[in-house]
């Protein structure tokens, strides 16, 4: 069964509300609640006397219509009375200011204090729901995230130094403390970062953000083994944050829930939100080994730029299905009903202020006949095969947010992106592999790196083998250059990938935004018609690259090969002349370097070429470009994204429609728009 629901927060209603809500959500076919996220102070309104009855009925009043429910733990946000008990719980900034209570997750999860009143609350919890018949999953916490630099937090942060460095010398040559008089004699020296000076040391911030991950990793499983010990037959997860908040590295997190659900809001009100929502659930599915789950979403509104865009009629039930389409195990919302105060009030829900007689609650609707009639052949059907991955590091994006760095405006995220647009706009399925955690690297035919700052030497060991086998490997600017400590590969950049690469670079020139450098293909101008190159030294290299150009974007390096063929030449700027593309046969395959910031026309134009050239196929083809198309088991979903009707396989989309094709038919009613 596909599941079809979300965040309830009956606590903000009373009692005749609860009635309705589940008359609606029987009406919208919501199968599944996640209840009491943000209750504890309903649910232990004073130190150590707790109130259930409230929460009997709503499960109970949930179990008679029908709906399962995801019961949270309530320890994102503490009660007043707890943070009024212990201050010292309080999160510290790393100005030293400690914050005091008024919003949610005021909480340091190194306290003592609030790991006891935590694990309090989620036992009696267990203790009281784990056999209710409702009871689906158990939903710990809430985007677990919260950074802390107390001085509880330094002592556990020293811990977690000697089980990584073991001593004080591996520690301080990890970090390169004797770069401007750091060197640690003794573990009490060593805080978390804190307001300083001038810039901190790279390796230090590194190392405190991993450290974090970790630690709230800690604070979850507490509660996850309580809550499986009680009844190990209900599976236990947290939403995992997807955006621009990287507070934990998902990758390792998921290794130890066991459903990997994930909470996504795209931020783009334009077709980048159809993109966000491919590449979130494509990570997610990576993360999850195959699944996932759709834990929040907003049914309506979507944030960007500061305002609050309404989604055009259509557009959740678009998403909605992408995310299914993509391998998610449902569709959920937060939130279902829109709150009548709280910081959130504005934030959309399934039920609006304006209440069920509204458009977002009719298409909910339909939208839950859809996932109904899907069900039978979706809710097992496994995941959408790729013929190419993309990786994924946190820790290489953390290093990349670090200080000492050679542009103010390198962006991970926004890299990662962008690779994964490439895919999708090149009709690409494309999965994620996470080099920092496994070295499996599976059988991809193509394999983009952006922008992997740290890579292991048993990482650059995989991504050998990998080539040497067959693979086709497409590595950016800022790959390679670390050691997962931050410490430079020398020799000359991309260190890790130098030798499967066939370069050497020995300059960055990392250049002002506006700045628009040329690249030419490998026999500039002479061979568009051919699509060859001829030059000595230079491939060919045919098709749409060479004759349309490329352009590239606050990044270009001095590159000096060293056993590659230079596929593109710089054609003006600081570098003109010097190769900016290349490709190095390697083994049985072949490793592409790209020195440049590539646009995205141009970083699209490359991929689809190399992604042609080593044999990947796209879900279909000559397929329409606003259209997008998945295939999930059995099922072929497509998807028009644009303005006018779009036709595939003599299957006519009306604009912002959606078709659901199997073997044997089409399933569902046909999705369009209004
Ligand atoms: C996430 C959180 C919710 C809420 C929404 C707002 O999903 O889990 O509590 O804050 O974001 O977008």
């Amino acid at each position: 069964m596909l599941l079809f629901g979300g965040d309830y927060n009956p606590e903000q209603w009373p009692e005749e509300v609860w009635t309705e809500d589940v008359a609606l959500m029987r009406q919208a076919g919501v199968n599944i609640a996640t209840v009491g996220v943000f209750a504890w102070s309903d649910l232990e309104p004073e130190p150590g006397r707790y109130e259930f009855d409230w929460l009997d009925r709503v499960l109970d009043l949930l179990h008679e219509g029908g709906i399962k429910v995801a019961l949270a733990t309530p320890t994102a946000s503490p009660p007043p009375w707890f943070t009024l008990a212990h201050p010292e719980a309080l999160p510290v900034t790393a100005d030293g200011i400690r914050l005091s209570h008024g919003s949610r997750d005021t909480y340091c999860v190194s306290s003592p204090a609030y790991r006891a009143a935590a694990r309090a609350v989620a036992g009696r919890l267990a203790e009281r729901y784990a056999h209710h018949p409702a009871l689906a999953m158990w939903h710990v916490h809430n985007e677990y995230g919260t950074d802390c630099r107390c001085d509880v937090t330094a002592a556990a942060f020293r811990l977690w130094l000697q089980k990584r460095h073991g001593d004080l010398g591996t520690l301080n040559e990890a970090w390169t403390t004797s770069f401007w008089s750091q060197r640690y004699s003794d573990w009490a020296q060593i805080a978390p970062p804190r307001a300083t000076q001038y810039m901190p040391n790279p390796a230090h911030v590194l190392d405190f953000r991993r450290f974090l991950s970790d630690e709230l990793l800690d604070g979850f499983i507490e509660q996850r083994d309580l809550l499986r010990a009680a009844n190990p037959a209900v599976p236990v997860t947290t939403n995992f944050v997807q955006g621009g908040w990287v507070s934990v590295d998902h990758a390792r997190w998921a290794e130890e829930v066991d459903v990997v659900a994930v909470d996504h809001y795209p931020d783009d009100a334009g077709p980048g939100a159809e993109e966000q929502t491919a590449f979130a659930a494509d990570l997610a599915r990576g993360w999850g080994g195959g699944s996932w789950l759709l834990m929040e979403t907003g049914p309506n509104l979507i944030y960007t730029r500061g305002r609050m865009h309404a989604k055009e009629p259509g557009r959740l039930t678009r998403h909605s299905l992408g995310y299914v389409a993509r391998g998610s195990s449902g569709a959920m919302y937060f939130q279902w009903r829109q709150p009548r105060g709280g910081a959130e009030l504005f934030h959309s829900a399934l039920v609006p202020h304006a209440g069920p007689d509204t458009p977002v609650f009719r298409e909910a609707v339909a939208l839950g006949r859809t996932l109904r009639t899907l069900s039978p052949k979706a809710a097992d059907a496994p995941p959408p095969a790729a013929s190419v991955a993309v990786t994924w590091d946190a820790p290489s994006w953390w290093a990349l947010q670090g200080p000492g760095l050679p542009a103010a405006d390198i962006d991970y995220l926004a890299a990662v992106r962008q690779a994964h647009r490439a895919l999708y706009r090149a009709k690409l399925q494309a999965d994620f592999v996470f080099p920092g955690v496994s070295t499996a690297l599976g059988d991809y035919r193509m394999i983009v790196v952006p922008q992997l700052y740290l890579v292991s030497d048993e990482a650059a060991a995989a991504f050998r083998d990998y080539v040497a086998a067959g693979g086709t490997l497409v590595v950016t600017y800022l790959s390679g250059i670390a050691e997962p400590d931050t410490r430079i590969r020398l020799g000359g950049y991309p260190g890790a990938f130098r030798e499967i690469l066939g370069v050497r670079v020995v300059e960055w020139h990392p250049q002002a935004p506006g700045t628009v450098i040329t690249l030419e293909d490998g026999l500039a101008g002479a061979t568009a018609s051919a699509g060859l190159a001829a030059s000595s030294g230079s491939v060919a290299f045919s098709g749409s690259v060479a004759s349309a150009g490329l352009t590239a974007e606050r990044w270009i390096e001095r590159v000096e090969t060293a056993g590659a063929a230079t596929i593109s030449r710089y054609a003006d700027g600081p570098m003109a002349g010097a190769p900016a593309i290349t490709r190095n046969r390697y083994g049985a395959g072949s490793a592409w370097y790209v020195s440049a910031g590539l646009t995205d026309d141009s970083l699209q134009a490359l991929l689809r070429q190399v992604a042609a050239e080593a044999g990947a196929e796209p879900v279909l083809p000559g397929l329409p470009s606003e259209v997008e198309a998945v295939r999930r088991g059995d099922l072929l979903f497509l998807f028009n994204h644009g303005d006018q009707p779009a036709t595939v396989d003599r299957v006519t989309l009306p604009p912002g429609g959606v078709r659901i094709r199997s073997a044997d038919g089409v399933e569902g009613p046909p999705v369009g728009r209004g």
